[in-house]
């Protein structure tokens, strides 16, 4: 383990450019230097350097970081991996520190389950390609079904021979530990003896998106009847199921590229689409898709494409899949194939134009997809339209983005010839019953507001809940760009002469919020925040580096997304507000102070939605329990009270 003091060094000596500037070539403009993105296909630059603050952020795809993502990103290098290139780059000598026992045993776990399942890939590998067994039994099936040999070697692909326990044999001769092989499913025990858990089948290494092998799937060779098609890889510390996918590494930089990815069924189709010459191609190993997985998709892309088999348990898939892709937020395109076929099975009789043709050409929206499938029982029977169009408002009213939202109940509006106010009224009850049925199963975030009323479809689609941290993020924007600038107040003094006195933002910032033990609901945002609470307890404030080198993902993007923001705060005030300030301390404060209310504003709005619900609830029921409707009642006068008190400072403070 490279000790805390070396990672200082490292970083210290380390200048984002020179580290970019190796695989990018990059020019100067302005303050900062601009390339091409390495990640992304573009013709114009928008992938900035900013050497001052030691970041990348490309405004076109959205990556960004300090110097080690880059590496990592890049170079597809492990964390340590990446310090070490450093290391080398800017000849630092590397000091080892001894990592903690605990950590050591858990890292050394994973670290033997890592090398066992990249062992144990290699092994069956080699079985496929140089056994007699594997070439005539594996190899032959394989190019039976029509995967090219250099499908086969990218994906790793192998054969475990029949024999009881060949490849348990092996392993333990190399010195592999019989637990490990227990623990990452290579090998069964059968009265205290071991046996290979995939013997006779099929190897589809499964990887992370290093590359790493994390576990595997099985397929028997036949289509026998009584002995499962396909055996996978348990749960381990490694291989976690909801968060892998299979062909990821192989996909991810061109779901970045074409900004979209394929997701399939299985492992087969996803080799014979790649074959096809279509890389974005992504499936689940077994399982129901998670989202999880929606997640890991998100970082390379907001466009999922999900192409499925006509058979009900494949169009019972695909109805799942939108549903969970939309609620996480992406966008949602079906192809389905024709009756009998899946992506596989087509891939292998049509030729590759075809297969893309197909699948870019066919692509549907869910709700064209949704009527297509159900409006043939339909017809022309009203109850039965009536209830294909609840289902497909069921879908719209996951989706969070209200302007999507909007967009999809014009649409059904159109295809279905239904009005659109209806429409949006019926999508409003349902998301109030998801969130209501969301509230009952436990705690929530405020992502799962109720919509407001469904009185107005044209105001919810503008102020609706796309922007729902927007206010959080504004406020850590401004501690990070100006934390530690002063700003200055006018106040009475104890011979009540008016006196002033200077602070920094981030200590009016932070004594603020904290004097009303506000809290985020951006998870990323309070970390952020309580980094200079902290900080400023110790009179100082948290330093540049560690924020964009956090070791919380969510908290390194957000820092990098909020300190590559392309506006400076004096343009973007001025701007917006058509005033133009020359002292660039006097022009902080109005949008200190602004950030500061629109954030508390909208926590009060959040109590009050809250105390409205608690109003409802209490006058439904006699429960003896319940708050008094009277107290409610006075807390509602309250907190509408101080929302009028805030809304009309804030709008001085705009104004003035
Ligand atoms: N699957 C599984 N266990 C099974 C059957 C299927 O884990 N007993 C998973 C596998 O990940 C498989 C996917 O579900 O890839 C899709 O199943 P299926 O369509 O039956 O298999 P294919 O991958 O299409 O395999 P093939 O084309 O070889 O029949
Ligand atoms: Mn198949």
């Amino acid at each position: 383990m490279i000790s805390p003091d070396t990672i200082d060094k490292i970083m210290d000596a380390t200048r984002i450019e020179e580290v970019v500037g190796e695989f990018v070539n990059l020019k100067k403009r302005g303050v900062n230097l601009l390339g091409l993105c390495p990640f992304h296909n573009e013709k114009t630059p928008s992938f900035n350097v900013s050497a001052a603050k030691g970041i990348y952020k490309c405004f076109g795809c959205g990556k960004g970081g300090n110097a080690v993502n880059f590496l990592m990103e890049h170079e597809h290098f492990t964390y340590p991996e990446a310090l070490r290139f450093l290391a080398g780059k800017y000849s630092i000598e590397i000091d080892e520190a001894k990592p903690s026992p605990e950590w050591q045993q858990a890292q050394n776990e994973k670290e033997s389950l890592f090398n066992l399942s990249a062992f144990a890939q290699k092994y069956f590998q080699e079985q496929l390609h140089d056994s007699a067994e594997g070439r005539a039994v594996g190899l032959t099936y394989l190019k039976e079904r029509g995967f090219s040999m250099e499908v086969i070697r990218r994906f790793g692909l192998g054969y475990c021979p029949e024999k009881w326990d060949s490849f348990s044999q092996t392993a333990l001769k190399s010195g592999y530990k019989k637990e490990y092989l227990v623990k990452a499913s290579l090998s069964k025990t059968k009265d205290h003896l071991l046996y290979d858990t995939f013997r006779g089948r099929i190897v589809f290494p499964i990887h992370n998106l290093s590359g790493r092998v994390l576990g595997f799937g099985a397929r028997i060779l036949g289509s026998e009847k009584n002995r499962p098609k396909y055996i996978n890889s348990a749960e381990s510390e490694i291989y976690h199921k909801s968060k892998a996918l299979y062909g990821i590494y192989f996909a991810k930089s061109a779901m970045a590229r074409e900004d979209n990815c394929y997701l399939v069924e299985g492992y087969t189709d996803v080799l014979s689409l790649q074959q096809a010459g279509v890389n974005n191609v992504i499936s689940t190993s077994g399982t129901a898709l998670s989202t999880g997985q929606i997640k890991l998709i998100r970082r390379y892309t907001a466009n999922v494409t999900l192409l499925f088999d006509a058979d009900p348990a494949g169009i019972k898939a695909a109805f799942r899949g939108i549903d969970q892709v939309l609620e996480e937020g992406l966008n949602v395109r079906i192809v389905s194939f024709p009756e009998g076929e899946d992506p596989d099975s087509y891939a292998r009789k049509k030729r590759p134009a075809e297969v893309r043709a197909l699948i870019g050409e066919n692509a549907t929206d869910f709700i064209t997809f949704k009527t297509r499938l159900l409006l043939g029982e339909v017809n022309n029977d009203p109850i039965k339209k009536s209830g294909l169009i609840r289902e497909i408002s069921r879908t719209i009213a996951l989706i969070p983005e209200p302007i999507t939202r909007s967009l999809y109940v014009r649409q059904c509006s159109e295809m279905m010839q239904v009005d659109e106010k209806l429409l949006v009224a019926e999508v409003n009850k349902l998301r109030r019953q998801q969130f209501n049925a969301r509230s009952r199963q436990g705690p929530h975030s405020a992502d799962d507001l109720p919509p407001p009323s469904a009185e107005a479809p044209a105001r919810q689609a503008n102020e609706g809940q796309q922007n729902n941290d927007s206010q959080e993020k504004e406020l850590i924007r401004l501690l990070l760009q100006y934390g530690g600038h002063a700003i200055h107040f006018e106040v009475e003094n104890e011979d009540k002469r008016m006196e002033e006195v200077g602070m920094k933002v981030a200590e009016f910032v932070v004594g603020d919020i904290r004097a009303d033990q506000l809290l985020f609901d951006n998870r990323a945002c309070q970390l952020i925040f309580d980094l200079f609470a902290g900080a400023l307890e110790q009179k100082s404030l948290p330093g540049i580096k560690p924020l964009t080198g956090h070791p919380d993902e969510e908290v390194r993007q957000l820092v990098i997304d909020l300190l590559s923001s392309p506006y400076s705060l004096s343009k973007n005030w001025e701007s917006r507000h058509r005033i133009y300030v020359a002292d660039e301390e006097e022009s902080l404060k109005p949008p200190v102070i602004q950030a500061v209310y629109a954030f508390k504003l909208k926590k009060l709005e959040k109590m009050i939605l809250e105390n409205q619900k608690q109003i409802r609830e209490a006058s439904a029921s006699d429960d003896p329990d319940s708050e008094p409707l009277q107290q409610l009642m006075e807390t509602n006068r309250e907190l509408t009270a101080k929302r009028s008190l805030f809304a009309n400072a804030l709008n001085r403070v705009v104004t003035r």
